[in-house]
């Protein structure tokens, strides 16, 4: 008699994209959460002891704690998303649980928003919005809303990974010089392609830059790399954009710089204390701020979601995941 494979229980955190639901209710035994309500400690808990497959978004901390209440059938971790410092690696591998995630299909949607912030910093666009929405705008005016030229400028992008590469592709259109800072120099033909200027030493780097991008990923490495001191090296009129994870930049100290107009400007679409935006950073107009929607696209959502069902069936049929981030045991 033919053995019919079971289904794997899914649990899903988060509401996901209807079609991605509906498919994920075809191959799994899938619990979506279609009243979007976010999961408590407990709530994890709870479902790591019950599920053969987790599939958390950012929004879920799921550290030593929630691993260590993970139930003998838990396997594999299918994170919606690319960032992944919101789970206890070690714990996992420890525990022998798999973690995969999304990258490559969020790429092109972050590095437009890096782009949208960047121009709309130092173009001062949101607060010109503001004006107008307010009813108090009295038209035209020589001296109105007076920005900074972005063409000619030099960014520094602070990551080179695959959304750093797109950024700078895209910079280079509205002609900005291209600067940047990783862990390891790229090859040189993206070198080459992107007329890119590789500096060693960040320090050196940031007091040269006009705009500085931050594109790489949050670890205990990059846990405030841009620091009151770096922070401090910035040029006057140096704009900086964040698409990454807030908790790279000391948020207190950024907000010193701009309160003082020590810097001239920052673009965040992510915060150090997400989804509590420091309110102080609220009552200045030379920020620009967005709900960490970096990737919000109907199109990157629902590729997303087919990343996380290839992780899940791969996994399940004993094939190796494609987006492995952690290795742990098989089925
Ligand atoms: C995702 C992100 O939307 O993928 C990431 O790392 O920051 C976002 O753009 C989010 O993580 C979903 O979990």
């Amino acid at each position: 008699m033919a053995v019919i494979a079971r289904k794997p229980n899914v649990v899903v955190t988060r509401k996901l994209p209807d079609a991605v639901e509906t498919r994920m209710m075809e191959l799994f035994q899938a619990r979506l959460n279609t009243g979007d309500q976010r999961f408590g400690a407990a709530e994890l808990r709870r479902a790591v002891a019950e599920a053969d497959v987790l599939v958390p978004t950012v929004t879920d901390t799921i550290d030593a704690d929630v691993i260590a209440a993970a139930g003998a059938m838990l396997k594999l971790i299918a994170n919606f998303g690319t960032g992944i410092d919101h789970i206890d690696l070690a714990a996992a591998e420890a525990r022998g649980i798999t973690v995969t995630n999304t990258p490559g299909v969020l790429t092109e949607d972050t590095a437009d928003l890096a782009l949208a912030l960047m121009l709309a910093t130092p173009r001062r666009i949101t607060e010109g919005e503001r004006l107008l929405r307010s009813g108090e705008w009295q038209g035209w005016a020589p001296t109105l809303l007076l920005g900074h030229r972005i063409a000619g400028q030099r960014l520094g992008i602070l990551g080179m990974g695959r959304i750093g590469q797109a950024v700078a592709r895209r910079a280079r259109g509205f002609g900005l010089s291209i600067h940047y800072h990783n862990r390891k120099r790229v090859p040189e033909e993206i070198e080459q392609e992107l007329e890119a200027t590789y500096w060693e030493e960040l320090d050196q780097m940031l007091a040269h830059m006009d705009i500085v991008s931050v594109n790489c990923p949050l670890t205990t490495e990059t846990h405030h790399m841009l620091n009151a001191e770096r922070l401090g090296t910035l040029q006057p009129h140096a704009v900086i954009i964040n698409t990454a994870r807030g908790e790279i930049i000391d948020e207190n100290a950024l907000y010193d710089l701009l309160k003082t107009h020590s810097i001239g400007g920052a673009g965040l679409d992510v915060f150090e204390n997400a989804p509590q935006v420091n309110p102080r950073l609220l009552t200045l107009d030379n920020v620009v701020l967005t709900p960490h929607i970096g990737s919000a696209t109907h199109a990157g959502r629902i590729a997303m979601g087919e990343k996380v069902i290839i992780n899940i069936k791969s996994f399940w049929d004993n094939n190796p995941a494609p987006d492995r981030v952690i290795v742990g045991v098989t089925t």
